[in-house]
């Protein structure tokens, strides 16, 4: 046996109504390594990696190898945080079988510890059976970002009584189907508070208020690396947009000037010198 990490989902679950979760997405080696030596229990490899990394304008076109790619690469950086990837756009919608055998790829082929599926309700049947094949399910729902052209745009839901109603027997649907915490995308605080009261697992929320079990960023938004205005949501800790800028300025100058290599950037003298 490998070693264990410190976080699997049996921690994350009982983890409700004792401590707050943090999550955040990564999407490669170095910046996992961060993430978790800073403690923070579950690392997303989002989908959001087409609009953070990859420079699309949704999730759509992401596919199943970019997504075993990234996965890969952030298990390689990850010692003791739970690693949850994101299962991307008909993946797991065409069929029950063809969505465990894409799902089974992130546990076998890139290390994750669990996949993360988008849709309430009706997604039970599927979520029941990837646990009882062995593997974890963080639900989705809420805004999500894979229907963004059902929903007319990246739209707060949950606004009627009704959608927010949905959303609570959503949230329960998925847990008793077997899926051990649950996001909860851009929807009103009250309604956040209402599906975090009924849902027995952690909901983790984003754009969802205070009242949730934990929450999430994606990393760019987080550390402010991202390009334009980040949604009402995000608090960036960083400015590292600005940071990254201003050093390539200084490296770019720096060797336009002939002042970058310097001598102690250089190996000794060779013995003889060559003619
Ligand atoms: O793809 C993603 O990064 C996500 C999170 C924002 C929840 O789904």
């Amino acid at each position: 046996m490998g070693n264990m990490k410190l976080w699997n989902v049996a921690k994350i679950k009982a983890s409700k109504g004792v401590c707050r979760i943090p999550c955040v997405t990564v999407y490669d080696t170095a910046f996992a390594r961060l993430a978790d030596a800073a403690g923070i229990p579950l690392l997303l490899v989002g989908d959001s990696l087409g609009m953070a990394v990859l420079g699309y304008a949704s999730t759509l076109p992401v596919t199943l190898e970019q997504m075993l790619h990234h996965t890969a690469a952030v298990v390689r950086g990850t010692a003791d945080a739970l690693v949850v990837a994101d299962m991307p756009f008909l993946t797991y919608q065409i069929s029950v079988p063809e969505a465990l055998r894409n799902a089974g790829r992130f546990l076998q082929e890139a290390g994750a510890d669990a996949v993360k599926i988008e849709g309430g309700a009706f997604r039970a049947e599927l979520v029941r059976t990837l646990t009882q094949n062995g593997i974890p399910v963080l639900g989705h729902i809420g805004l999500t970002p894979q229907s963004v052209n059902v929903f007319g745009g990246f739209k707060v839901q949950g606004r009627t009584r009704e959608a927010g109603e949905q959303l609570v027997a959503d949230a329960v649907a998925l847990a008793q189907a077997g899926a051990f915490a649950i996001v909860l995308e851009c929807v009103p605080p009250d309604i956040a508070a209402a599906v975090t009261a009924a849902s027995p697992v952690p909901v983790i929320g984003i754009g969802a208020g205070p009242v949730c079990d934990g929450q999430v960023l994606v990393m760019h938004d987080l550390l402010g690396l991202s390009a334009g205005k980040p949604p009402r949501f995000v608090k960036p800790y960083a400015a590292l947009a600005e940071t990254v800028r201003d050093a390539f300025r200084a490296y770019a100058s720096e060797v336009q000037a002939g002042s970058f290599p310097a001598p102690e950037h250089c190996y000794p003298p060779s013995e003889s010198s060559v003619q």
